[in-house]
Parts: structure tokens; sequence; C-alpha cells
């Protein structure tokens, strides 16, 4: 077996927490390494393999193969794919099934899959036997630079999304972005818009990088915006793009592992993205379009409120556009009711909305000042705008 512990090739993220360290590996074939960074772990208990019904038939087979050739005992369970299984008649279901099947305080739960398996399996991880260790595999776009990353957990409840939960750190995040190949491009394009809010809040560099990648097909974006300048070469790896982006997750999470101050930043375009989704009806927009639309809007305020200029909307929008997502309020949308909800958003603070926006590409703040007035007209602008097309 190779020695990882000297393998150099792929540069490590670390996210470091007061509950411990973890590395975030992210990278074409990493999923080959995932027997010996186990070992290296000091994990040999059983594997509980999570996943779900699209995810497993396309990678399950292979990352059992893999830790079974090395003598580990595995076991898989796929979930239905979709939201509805952030669900606890699901997490007990999963229950059922581990504690049926023996599981030990030196197991591990192994998430393979987007977002929706990494949060049920992560609480399932975090709760059964009181927490047991967890290694997120994350499959989507999305869970390579955002969810799977600082140990959020849970599920939903009939009253609202994440209700449910517990922070429980993974011991490793292995993002191989090889399994993004059988990824949906909806899909992919969706985690594009975070990929996009990470480089506005935080990296400039990386903005430019998104920027020069634009009609890459490796990216899955298929066209190019007429306005932008040909493709320079050579193409920087997706690989480097998305582990630049997990980087900015990474960054936020170890300057403030429970969101108090720079992990709010992480929520720019999910305000009215939030109200969006809610008012369209959760699956309509994907979450990553309606945070699109969002950013868009956010970007709007920042240009009123003069904290960001006229060229930097137009870039944001631009990127935003060539990465095939969406700028403008859908047309079932009424502004009235999305500036209501909005208002009503569960970050307000006594009684005010707190806002992130961009003051450069790479920087944004957090401000609780925005005038509501402002944001109407913002708002009614873009639904002007809208209905105008
Ligand atoms: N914990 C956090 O900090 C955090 C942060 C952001 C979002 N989230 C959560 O993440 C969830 C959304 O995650 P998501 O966008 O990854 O959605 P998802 O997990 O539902 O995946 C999207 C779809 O793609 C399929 N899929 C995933 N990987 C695939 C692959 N490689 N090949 C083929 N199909 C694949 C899935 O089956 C699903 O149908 C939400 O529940 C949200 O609340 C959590
Ligand atoms: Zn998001």
């Amino acid at each position: 077996m190779k020695n990882i512990e000297n393998d150099m090739s792929i540069p490590l993220l670390t996210i470091t927490t007061p509950a411990g360290s973890y590395d975030v590996l992210v990278g074409p074939n990493l999923l080959q390494e995932l027997p010996a960074r186990l070992q290296a772990l000091g994990l040999s208990g059983t594997l509980w393999l999570i996943s779900d019904g699209q995810v497993y038939p396309h990678h399950g087979a292979a990352v059992e193969g893999l830790l079974r050739g090395v003598g580990y005992r595995i076991e898989s369970y796929a979930v239905q794919s979709g939201e509805a299984s952030k669900d606890l008649a699901v997490v007990s279901k999963l229950y059922d099934w581990m504690i049926g099947g023996a599981v030990e305080r030196r197991d591990v739960v192994l998430a393979l899959g987007g977002g929706v398996v990494g949060d049920l399996a992560g609480f399932v991880a975090a709760t059964v036997l009181r927490g047991i260790a967890l290694i997120q595999l994350p499959t989507t776009l999305l869970a390579m630079v955002d969810s799977a990353l600082g140990g959020k957990t849970g599920v939903n409840h009939s009253l609202g999304k994440n209700l449910i939960g517990a922070f429980h750190q993974p011991r490793l995040v292995l993002s191989d972005t090889n399994t993004l190949a059988t990824l949906p491009s909806r899909e992919l394009r969706a985690g594009w818009a975070e990929v996009i809010k990470h480089a506005v809040i935080r990296d400039a560099g990386l903005f430019e990088l998104l920027e020069q990648a634009i009609g890459d097909q490796g990216l899955g974006i298929g066209r190019r915006a007429s306005s932008m300048p040909p493709i320079p070469s050579p193409q920087p790896p997706i690989a480097a793009i998305i582990r630049r982006a997990a980087q900015v997750k990474v960054d936020v999470v170890n300057i403030d592992e429970r969101e108090t101050g720079e992990r709010m930043l992480l929520n720019y375009g999910h305000t009215l993205g939030h109200a969006l989704e809610a008012l369209t009806g959760y699956g309509t927009l994907l979450h990553g379009e309606a945070v699109a639309i969002g950013m868009e809007l956010a970007a709007q305020v920042a240009l009123r409120m003069e904290l960001w200029g006229p060229d930097s909307v137009e870039r944001q929008r631009a990127l935003l556009q060539a990465y095939g997502l969406p700028t403008a309020i859908p047309a079932s949308v009424d502004p009235a009711r999305l500036l209501d909800l909005t208002l009503r958003d569960k970050k307000v603070r006594a009684g005010r909305v707190r806002w992130v926006l961009p003051t450069a590409i790479g920087s944004a703040e957090v401000r609780d000042d925005v005038p509501e007035d402002l944001v109407r007209t913002v708002v009614e602008a873009a639904g002007a705008t809208r209905s105008a097309d």
C-alpha cells in the first residue's frame, strides 16, 4: 500500500475545530485512496455506507469493492434520492438497520452522496450510540464546496428545513471529482452558484479563474457569453477550481465554527434565495438557482447602498449567466410576496434583516441597516424587468 503520509500530489486543506482537525481532499481518482486513508486514521470497524438511489448505482459498488479488497466489512443502505429523505422517519429506519446489525462505537459511517445524504448520514453518525466516526464522500459540486464541510448535520421538520440536527465533524472529507461525471448537468450548474458565491465573498482570484474557465466543456458549462473574451489556455483544471472554492468554506469554518460572524457571509444570495425557493415551491428552482437570483438582487441592493459599482454587478451577472444560472425573478413570483417573505427571513435580528452585501469582488460584509424601501425598489424593479421580458 502506498504511503499516503508522504504523498504531496494533493494539496491538503485542513479544518480545525475544538473537536479536532480533519483533512479535506479534492481531486480526481481520490476514492482509490479511501482504504489507505481509513487505515491511516486508525479506523478498523464495520463501515456503514449510506447513499441514495441515484448515487449508489453509479458509485456504490466501486467503493465497496475497494474497501472489501483490503478486508473491511461494509454494509450499504441507499435511501430514496431527494430532499424528502432528510426526515426522522428515514433516520429511524437507518437506526433499525445499524442497531439491528450490531453497530459498535468503533464503526464508521460513510456518507456517499450529495448534501441530502451528507446531512442525513451525518446526523445518524452524530446520534447512533451517542456518536460514531463519520467520513464524508460528497458527489455533488454543492456538497464538495459547501455542505460536506463544517460539521453541520440534520434533517427537516414539517414546520421547516434543517430544524433538527447536530454539529458532528467528519474524520475526513474526500471529494473525488470524477464522481461529478454522472451528476445531472442542472445539478452541476446549481453547484456553480455556490462556487461563484465563494469567489464573490472571499476570493477575487477564484472569480478570475472562473471567468477564464468559461466555455471549458470539462466544467459542464457548454456556452460562453458573447461578451466574454476568448478562452485562454491552458485551462485551469476543474479540480483546482473546486478545491479553491472549498478552501473558502474551510477558511470560514476555521475562523468561526458555529456561525456567529464570518460564517454568516456564506449566506450571500440566500436571504432572497430562500424566500424564492419557498415561494416557487421547493424543487421548482434548485437551491443554487435561487441563490443565483438572490446574488443578483443582493448585488442590486449593494449598488444602491453605494457599496458596489455597476461594473462589479455586471461582472457577477455575466459570470452567473455564463455558468448557465438564472438571474431574473421567475414570472410566477409576485414581487410583493417575495418582499414580504424576505423581510420575515429567519436571520432577522431585532426586526432587521441581516444582508450579506459585497463591497468588492472578493469581499463582503453583513449589514443590518438596509432600508426596507431600498429593498422594495430593487425587488419591484426586478419584477418589472421580468414582466417586460
Ligand atoms: N450541512 C450544511 O452545511 C449544508 C450546507 C448547504 C446545503 N445543505 C443541504 O444540502 C442539501 C442539498 O444538497 P445537494 O444539492 O447536493 O442535493 P442532493 O443530495 O439531493 O443531490 C442532488 C441530486 O443529485 C443526485 N446525485 C448526487 N450526486 C450524484 C452523482 N455523482 N451522480 C448522479 N446523481 C447524483 C442526488 O441523488 C439528487 O437527486 C439540502 O438538503 C441542504 O439543506 C447542507
Ligand atoms: Zn446554499
